[in-house]
């Protein structure tokens, strides 16, 4: 079974997703995470988030595989075979990350290599921008996750900031006004809900109250 959760970036998706995951006992499917290591890999190689041929040659190529180690409820993310832990999550490779997401034929390719992963557990919580629209249009049941955008730029903050990074929330709020228009503006696959998708406002839930709902609705599903 293919659970979908999307929504924009700080509405709680990977929290929620690995929580609603650990609970089904099934796999989560961080899809930002691979167009956050092709951003990163490009990085590496020079390759610029504008030159479409050259995003396509290395997402053909792309290595990523999420491990799940025991007792921990985030999957590492392996890129080439390696952990590739905070680089994928810094400012800078959250907007290359957004820039390159927006070409179609980039989108073409990645979207196999979504698939096989989709398909690699009995049941799969799928998170990211398209998982319910384009991705996995069948999926057994579809969530699009929404939040207050100044709450989810004070969560973003808080995440940075605990991590060691100096930002100031008018520059978190900024980048993530850039990146919601960005991703909900492009031509291939915006951010927008399934309309089959059951909105979920985090704003003043916390993530176990989110995970609630979403379990129970699952179970409606499952019992249809
Ligand atoms: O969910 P995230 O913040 O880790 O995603 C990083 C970027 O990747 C996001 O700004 C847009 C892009 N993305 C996408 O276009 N489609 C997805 N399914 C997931 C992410």
């Amino acid at each position: 079974m293919i659970i979908t959760i999307d929504g924009p970036a700080g509405a709680g998706k990977s929290t929620v997703a690995q929580l609603l995951a650990a609970r089904l006992d099934g796999m989560v499917l961080d899809t930002g995470a691979i167009y956050r290591c092709l951003a990163l890999q490009a990085r590496q190689r020079g390759v610029s988030p504008a030159d479409i041929d050259g995003l396509v040659e290395m997402a053909s190529h792309l290595d990523v595989r999420f491990e799940t180690i025991s007792g921990q409820v985030q999957p590492v993310v392996l890129l080439d075979g390696q952990p590739v832990g905070d680089a994928i999550r810094t400012p800078e490779v959250s907007q290359d990350a957004s820039v390159l997401s927006a070409h179609a034929p980039v989108r073409a390719v990645l979207l196999d290599l979504q698939r096989r992963l989709g398909h690699s557990a009995d049941v799969v919580v799928a998170e990211g921008r398209d998982m319910g629209t384009v991705v996995f249009r069948n999926a057994g049941a579809k969530f699009f996750l929404v939040a207050d955008p100044v709450e989810r730029a004070r969560r973003r903050f808080d995440e940075l900031t605990a991590r060691g990074r100096s930002v100031t929330i008018e520059d978190v709020l900024a980048e993530q006004q850039e990146r919601d228009n960005r991703d909900s503006q492009r031509a291939v696959a915006p951010l927008q809900p399934a309309p089959d998708a059951v909105m979920v406002d985090s704003t003043a839930l916390t993530p176990d109250q989110v995970v609630e709902r979403m379990f129970e609705q699952v179970q409606r599903t499952m019992e249809d």
